[in-house]
């Protein structure tokens, strides 16, 4: 490991030291220096830009700068919507355009390499053996390396339904009759299976072939490990359809005090919410089957206590750790390390509590949860703000500079689907009140107590004691009631399983 170490000095005196291990916590992530190119291979309405976009999504998730040159965009400049007769292979014509469109999507990408990319995704169907040894050479030219992936399909009923969700929908077919634009597609496959060759072993090139998604693999000369990492990463997706849920743990004691970090239990609300669960989750999952994750903390598990689906702890699952700020307030934090207080604001993605992680330390260590969430079906996620800020970012492509600073609600269960473009995300929110623990980007320490903007639900302030003060500010006494009463029959359960509350917080009962 590089050890990198400085340090200053902080407003107070105190010397701040901060020191990172393996890499300038600041670069991108360097695996290894090699650039790859990685072109798909294979008819059209095999998922070669679903998988293309994964990629790109993954890659980047995990800061390797990536990016997917699609050649059909580059032939629509010119050629917006042809039939199926311009991807015939005896059309001059659309041969020459097709060609044109591909080498201005090959000149642009190593163009991109040369201003330093590191993965490209050349997507198209590259469908012939020419085509591929062409793109070979203009990156053997180079010094980028070429990975092949082919997603081979013959499953009729597979490929039907790739043609219905997505070529209907496709920029190519905007505008046309659905019926006359699948025929239409249907007709267009035909022209490529007529030239359309699998790479061969005569080849000589890495490659991996994923056969009727991923039932079979077939991986050849595999280089090095950013290669690993992309066809390990191919061979976990799936297309069953499936949906992912993700929920903070309840309110904790914690949470009430203003306090980040530490294994508290969850606040009379917290407890609340864990009851209401069950049914927020059942309105969305109908008969799904589920697996639940939490992570190794007694919030998040006391959280997820009364759902009935088979769980797993992840130690991975564990909020991020605040080091020597570790059950502190943020403004104590403040009074103690103004310095990093405000350097974290600066860049909060990369910063790293001392003898704690940053968020970038975070996504490192959420790599194998991300890919048993691709290999996996239906899954409820319970965990904690930062870590859910991460997943979230990676389904939903935010960028590292905003996805730290996402306002993600206690009390509020997030259900994301895969679509085939892009994630379909709904909310279903408790209504049991509890406090935010969101603060803005150099908004102040003290998170407003009292003032609205500092609740989240109902409107309860975050300073200490604040616990069921949402109750007070409930719109009706039905609705104060039932919050009580749920609360207090969540104690009650807590009690009777052993684990200890706070009597305190039913004092405002
Ligand atoms: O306040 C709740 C909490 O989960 C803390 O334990 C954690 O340190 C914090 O959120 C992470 O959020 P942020 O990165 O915005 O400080
Ligand atoms: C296209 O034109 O949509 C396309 C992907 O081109 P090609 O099959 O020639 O790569």
């Amino acid at each position: 490991h590089i050890f990198w170490m400085d340090s200053s000095e902080g407003e107070n005196g105190d010397e701040l030291l901060h020191v990172t291990y393996g890499t300038n916590a600041h670069d991108e992530t360097q695996v290894d220096d090699s650039q790859i190119c990685v072109v798909m291979v294979g008819l059209p309405a095999r998922g070669k830009s679903l998988i293309a976009q994964k990629i790109v999504r993954y890659l980047k998730w995990l800061s390797i700068n990536a990016k997917s040159f699609n050649v059909g965009s580059y032939r629509r400049a010119d050629t917006p919507q042809p039939n199926a007769e311009f991807f015939n292979t005896g059309n001059t014509e659309g041969e020459r355009m097709r060609r044109a469109a591909a080498e201005a999507a090959v000149s642009d990408m190593l163009k991109w390499f040369g201003e330093g990319g590191h993965v490209a995704i050349l997507d198209a169907t590259n469908s012939t053996k020419a085509r591929r040894t062409w793109i070979k050479g203009q990156c053997d030219a180079k010094g980028y390396e070429c990975l092949f992936v082919e997603s081979r399909c013959d499953d009729p009923d597979l490929v039907l339904s790739n043609v219905l969700s997505v070529k209907t929908s496709s920029p190519d077919y905007v505008g046309q009759d659905p019926e006359d634009a699948v025929k239409d597609f249907m007709a267009r496959i035909r022209n490529y299976e007529k030239v359309y060759q699998s790479i061969g072993d005569e080849e000589q090139v890495t490659f991996v072939k994923l056969i009727n998604v991923g039932s079979q693999v077939v991986i050849n000369a595999v280089q090095n490990y950013l290669q690993t990492r992309i066809i390990y990463f191919t061979m976990n997706l799936h297309i069953t359809p499936r949906s992912i849920w993700l929920s903070r743990h309840g309110e904790s004691q914690y949470n009430v005090e203003g306090k980040i970090g530490g294994d508290a239990d969850l606040s009379v609300r917290g407890y609340a919410y864990a009851q209401a669960l069950p049914e927020l989750v059942a309105k969305s999952v109908g008969d799904a089957e589920i697996t639940l994750w939490t992570s190794t903390m007694k919030r998040t598990i006391q959280t997820a206590h009364h759902l009935k689906y088979p769980k797993k702890q992840w130690k991975a699952l564990d909020e991020l750790d605040a080091g020597v700020c570790d059950g502190l307030t943020y403004e104590e934090i403040e009074e103690k390390y103004p310095v990093d207080f405000r350097a974290r604001d600066d860049d909060k993605y990369n910063y790293r509590y001392h003898g704690g992680e940053s968020y970038r330390d975070v996504v490192t260590r959420l790599e194998p949860i991300i890919m048993e969430m691709e290999r996996g079906e239906n899954i409820m996620v319970v965990t904690h703000q930062a870590v859910l800020r991460c997943i979230y970012a990676y389904f939903m492509n935010v960028p590292q500079d905003q996805s730290p600073w996402m306002e993600i609600p206690l009390h509020t269960v997030i259900k994301l689907t895969p679509r085939a473009y892009g994630t379909q995300e709904e909310r279903f929110k408790a209504d049991i009140p509890a406090v935010s623990t969101f603060r803005a980007k150099y908004a102040s320490a003290n998170m407003g107590a009292g003032s609205e903007e500092a609740t989240e639900n109902s409107g309860a302030p975050t300073e200490a004691p604040a616990q069921v003060d949402g109750v007070a500010d409930a719109a009706t006494t039905e609705a104060k009631d039932a919050i009580i009463a749920s609360a207090v029959a969540a104690n009650d359960v807590a009690k009777e399983r052993g684990i200890e509350v706070n009597g305190d917080m039913l004092v405002t009962e």
